[in-house]
């Protein structure tokens, strides 16, 4: 295995080796974007409409990529997203994501959804923990998370804005994983190809939203998944948002925030930072793009919390263009997903020394030493 991840010399090569070790149904889940992925695929395209003004005969001997956070003070600018259900990719799921953050001093984020307890992962870590919440139709349900939270040490929530009903995945709705998963011979026949997966899965890996399996008599993955997606209501508004909020009382992200008059309602209700995020592209197709708008997110609301750019980011330039747009730190998801995928935890180490290394080069190339001086001097729009 470690050959193959030697081999890996960017975030591409992890996403094609990630694609040959994991189950084509599970790929393409954590691959795909909603409807004909153009929000998904401009998520990274984007990045190329900006361009890094370099200063030369600087002196860049020393590069300091420390920032502080949600209450946090992370060695790199990169906070690992939260993302639903990673025991699919690789029988270690969040638990080796966030060994790998802790390792490398920065802020996990914990999914609603995700495969490990939020006591597992408080009892695997002292290192910085941020739990992603929707808002619940049953509030006692959205209450219990923020308690549970704050007996495991988490530093932060993450309120999750942008799902008031499930953006359209053909990948899933071909390959099956839909609820309830439908099985076919394709199915069978992807996983015929992944033998290491298949005895991993059926030796190690349990797989259901195990936050919520409590609250359903039977604790299989279809039964929880269902019970989740009852509590989705399309009918919340901000005043639901606040009341957690109150209820936290302490660093509050609200993510898929996209545009300045959104910002500014996160602003008046008490979050302390907003993430700029389309949802990685998988949730309204045709969305604009965070990187496009988050000048208008920092003139609407910067000074009065922090801002962090979500989506399509695969360089370490994209991390420098953020942060020199103002952004005070950057959000990955598919990217540690890839690593992840490849090879567990050593595959999600390699992401992250890729992903630092290239950080510090750019900013070494650009002539800039510290995080703090990286601003808009630094970066030209191509229109
Ligand atoms: C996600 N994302 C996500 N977001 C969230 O708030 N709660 C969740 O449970 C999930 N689950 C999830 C699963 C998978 C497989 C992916 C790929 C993404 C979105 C995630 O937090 C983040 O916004 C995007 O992944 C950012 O885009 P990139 O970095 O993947 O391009």
């Amino acid at each position: 295995m470690m050959r193959a991840l030697d081999r890996c010399h960017n975030i591409a090569d992890l996403r094609e080796l990630a694609r040959r070790r994991v189950p084509r149904p599970m790929f393409e889940f954590m691959d795909g974007g909603a409807e004909d992925e153009s929000t998904l695929r401009r998520n990274t395209e984007a990045f190329a409409d900006y361009e890094l003004l370099p200063r030369y005969l600087v002196d860049v001997s020393e590069i300091d990529t420390t920032t502080r956070v949600l209450g946090a003070e992370l060695q790199w600018p990169v906070i690992l997203a939260p993302t639903g259900m990673s025991r699919m990719f690789h029988h270690t799921g969040e638990m080796a994501v966030v060994r790998a953050a802790t390792c490398t001093g920065t802020l996990y984020s914990l999914s609603t959804m995700s495969s490990f307890s939020i006591e597992d992962i408080g009892k695997e870590t002292d290192g910085p923990k941020m739990f992603q919440v929707y808002v619940f139709r049953d509030p006692e349900l959205n209450l219990e998370f923020i308690e549970r939270c704050k007996r495991a040490s988490y530093q932060a929530m993450c309120l999750t804005i942008d799902v008031p009903t499930f953006g359209n995945r053909e990948r899933d709705l071909r390959t099956g994983m839909t609820i309830p998963p439908r099985l076919g011979p394709r199915t069978w026949a992807a996983f015929a190809r992944c033998p290491a997966w298949v005895w991993n899965y059926l030796t190690k890996s349990r797989m259901a939203p195990v936050n919520v399996a409590h609250r359903v008599d039977h604790q299989d993955v279809v039964s929880v998944a269902q019970y989740v997606h009852a509590q989705f209501d399309p009918s919340v508004t901000w005043e639901r948002a606040e009341q957690m909020i109150e209820a936290w009382d302490g660093p509050f992200a609200i993510k898929g925030i996209l545009s300045p008059e959104d910002a500014r309602c996160a602003v008046k209700i008490g979050a302390t930072a907003v993430i700029v995020s389309n949802h990685g592209g998988r949730q309204l197709d045709g969305a604009v793009t965070s990187i496009d708008v988050l000048s208008d997110v920092v003139d609407a609301v910067g000074g009065q919390v922090e801002i962090i750019l979500d989506g399509g980011i695969r360089r370490g330039s994209h991390v420098v263009k953020a942060l020199a747009m103002g952004a005070d730190a950057c959000m990955i998801g598919r990217p540690y997903l890839y690593g992840l995928g490849a090879g567990g935890e050593q595959g999600i180490d390699k992401m992250i020394t890729i992903l630092r290394s290239e950080i510090e080069r750019a900013m070494r190339l650009v002539g800039c030493r510290r995080i703090a001086d990286l601003d808009e001097k630094f970066i030209r729009s191509r229109q």
